[in-house]
């Protein structure tokens, strides 16, 4: 087999068969490939798309390029969440331990971030002590008196999807739905989930900016769910503003706290009943009204924070040593009216600047700085009011800039959290 046959055939759009793929996969992975073959194969992918079969073929390989975990010794169904990432996204802080808290299993092995904010393994690294880091054997002592575990992918999971996403990222090749697909489902089959539930962002500050994307993006993945015998709901969500109220590492533990404690804003509280009901009524087999309830109960109780403490002290985290930067600077509205718009995209790279997130693998994050948001979409503001809080350490973001993030209107604006349910 020749790799330059292979790319000359997908230029050509003519389906590859498994083999071939196999061939230009592993080449790559073993080093006997170089970087612009792969990313010319990629680029006709990007062109061409794939079929279902090549698509299937593609998430298979990926799975066996690395360890596959196995949870069978533990009883009861492995439910997974996976979020393709926004500004202010921190509902894997509040999901995995209410879920948990219902009765049903949840293992996140998330990733360090690069963008706008750190992954969720940096919001956690932010408590010092929490320790994301655990071997099989702690693992599966967590699971069984917690059935709660958040830790960072150490395994070798799916390393080939690393390695070819370490390209896309530099050669224009992120945006393509048989490599997204391939890439997030590849990975949640090889960490053990049986049944996966998806939050596709959708909009300005996420990966995916048009709907008809998303629509075609959730049902390969659905169709990779079916052909591995998988369970898999896609919820498209709005992601043209920030989640929540906070942006950074630190402050979002802190929000998520809050929330689990009562204190909630309307659009983390709508994502976090949605996909916690469809987590609990698909991990327990449960109509959705009954896991609504459910999750309404566990989080109104307190038992959901309960479960988040416990976790988060069973993984070594001390929470009463975190640190907010103590430099603080608000910026205050120069207009009035409803706000329509909060660009999260800028935000987030307003967030990135101050040292929340990062540019580059080796860059070192700042967890103790970010943004707080004093007004979401629809409040209305006056002329003076404060609009945001900056925690900074050594750089101040341009007033101008933060303020150019946000559009007023003399009426509120018609803007849903939750577009649609794909199943
Ligand atoms: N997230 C992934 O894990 N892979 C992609 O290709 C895009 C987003």
């Amino acid at each position: 087999m020749n790799i330059v046959d292979i790319i000359n055939k997908k230029r050509n759009n003519k389906e590859l068969s498994y083999d071939e793929l196999s061939f230009a996969i592993n080449s790559y992975l073993n080093e006997e490939i170089p970087d612009y073959q792969m990313s010319a194969l990629l680029m006709a992918i990007c062109i061409n798309d794939m079929t279902e079969q090549e698509i299937f073929n593609l998430t298979n390989i990926f799975i066996k390029s690395g360890d596959i975990i196995d949870f069978s010794s533990i009883p009861g169904v492995f439910v997974d969440k996976h979020s393709t990432g926004g500004v202010g996204d921190k509902l894997t802080l509040i999901l995995a331990p209410l879920v948990a808290s219902c009765g049903v299993n949840v293992v996140k092995m998330s990733g360090r971030g690069l963008g706008h904010t750190g992954g969720t393994i940096d919001k956690l690294e932010s408590i010092p002590g929490f320790k994301v880091e655990l071997d099989d054997e702690e693992l599966m002592t967590q699971l069984k008196e917690l059935k709660v575990a958040i830790l960072s992918q150490s395994h070798n999971l799916v390393p080939a999807d690393k390695k070819i996403y370490a390209l896309r990222d530099v050669s224009g090749t992120v945006e393509s739905v048989p490599l997204i697909a391939s890439s997030i489902m590849s990975k949640k089959i090889a960490s053990g989930a049986d049944k996966i539930v998806i939050d596709l962002k959708v909009g300005k500050g996420a990966l995916i900016k048009e709907i008809m994307s998303a629509r075609r993006l959730a049902n390969v993945m659905i169709k990779i769910g079916k052909h591995f015998k998988k369970e898999v709901v896609c919820i498209l969500t709005n992601m043209d503003f920030p989640l929540g109220i906070t942006i950074g590492n630190s402050l979002e533990v802190v929000e998520s706290i809050q929330f689990l404690k009562g204190k909630r804003t309307s659009d983390v509280e709508k994502l976090v009943l949605e996909i916690g009901s469809h987590m609990v009524s698909m991990g327990k087999n449960i109509a959705y009204k009954e896991a609504y309830e459910l999750v309404s109960y566990k989080l109104s109780s307190g038992e959901a924070y309960q479960k988040f403490i416990e976790l988060i002290h069973y993984q070594g985290g001390n929470l009463k040593d975190m640190k907010i930067s103590d430099k603080s600077e608000v910026i205050y509205s120069e207009q009035e009216g409803y706000i329509t718009a909060i660009d999260a995209l800028k935000l987030g790279n307003i967030a990135k600047h101050l040292g929340a997130g990062r540019e580059s693998k080796e860059d070192i994050i700042n967890y103790g700085v970010g943004i707080v948001l004093h007004k979401q979409i629809n409040d209305y503001v006056k002329k003076g009011e404060g609009l945001l809080t900056l925690y900074y350490d050594d750089y101040i973001p341009d007033t101008e800039d933060v303020l150019s993030s946000y559009t007023f209107e003399r009426q509120v604006c018609d803007q849903k959290i939750i577009l649609e349910i794909i199943k």
